[in-house]
C-alpha cells in the first residue's frame, strides 16, 4: 500500500486540519503510512514570518496522537521534500490545494494530490477571532 507525506504547521488544531489528514491516511489504506512534517518555530518565523500560539513539541504531539497519522517530522527547511520523498519511500504527496500546484516538482519521484480545503476555518482566523 503506498505511503502518503503531507506538511503543515497546525497550529490550533481544527477540524480542516484533521479531515485533511483523515484523507490523505485514506490515501495510504490499511497498510499504508501517513508521515506528517510538522513545521518548527523556527522555520515557521524564518520562512513565512509566522509566530505560532502552541509551540512545536506540542503540535507535533497533537498530530502524532491522531488515529489517522503513522509518524511525525519535523519541517524545517523548503528544500527538504525532495529528501524526505525519497527517505520514507513516498508514493504520494497531498497538501490542501491552497498550494495548488506549488509542488508538482515532485511528480518526478511521485503522485502529487492537492485535497479541497475546508471552508471557513484557518489557525490564523482562530486566532484573530479570539484575540482580535
Ligand atoms: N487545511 C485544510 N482546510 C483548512 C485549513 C487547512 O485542508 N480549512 C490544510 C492545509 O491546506 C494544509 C494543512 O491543512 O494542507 C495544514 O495547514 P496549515 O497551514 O497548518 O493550517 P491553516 O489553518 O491554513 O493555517 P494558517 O491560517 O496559518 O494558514
Amino acid at each position: 500500500m503506498p505511503n502518503v507525506l503531507t506538511y503543515g504547521t497546525f497550529d490550533l488544531f481544527h477540524i480542516g486540519h484533521l479531515r485533511l489528514l483523515e484523507r490523505a491516511k485514506a490515501l495510504a489504506g490499511a497498510d499504508g503510512k501517513l508521515i506528517v512534517a510538522v513545521s518548527t518555530d523556527e522555520f515557521n518565523w524564518n520562512a513565512k514570518q509566522k509566530k505560532c500560539a502552541i509551540p512545536y513539541e506540542e503540535r507535533a504531539a497533537i498530530v502524532a496522537a491522531l488515529r489517522c497519522v503513522d509518524k511525525v517530522i519535523p519541517e524545517e527547511c523548503w528544500e527538504q521534500k525532495t529528501q524526505d520523498v525519497e527517505k520514507y519511500n513516498v508514493d504520494i504527496f497531498v497538501m490542501g490545494n491552497d498550494w495548488e500546484g506549488k509542488f508538482d516538482f515532485l511528480q518526478s519521484q511521485c503522485e502529487v494530490v492537492y485535497h479541497p480545503r475546508t471552508e471557513g476555518i484557518s489557525s490564523t482566523k482562530s486566532n484573530t477571532d479570539l484575540h482580535g
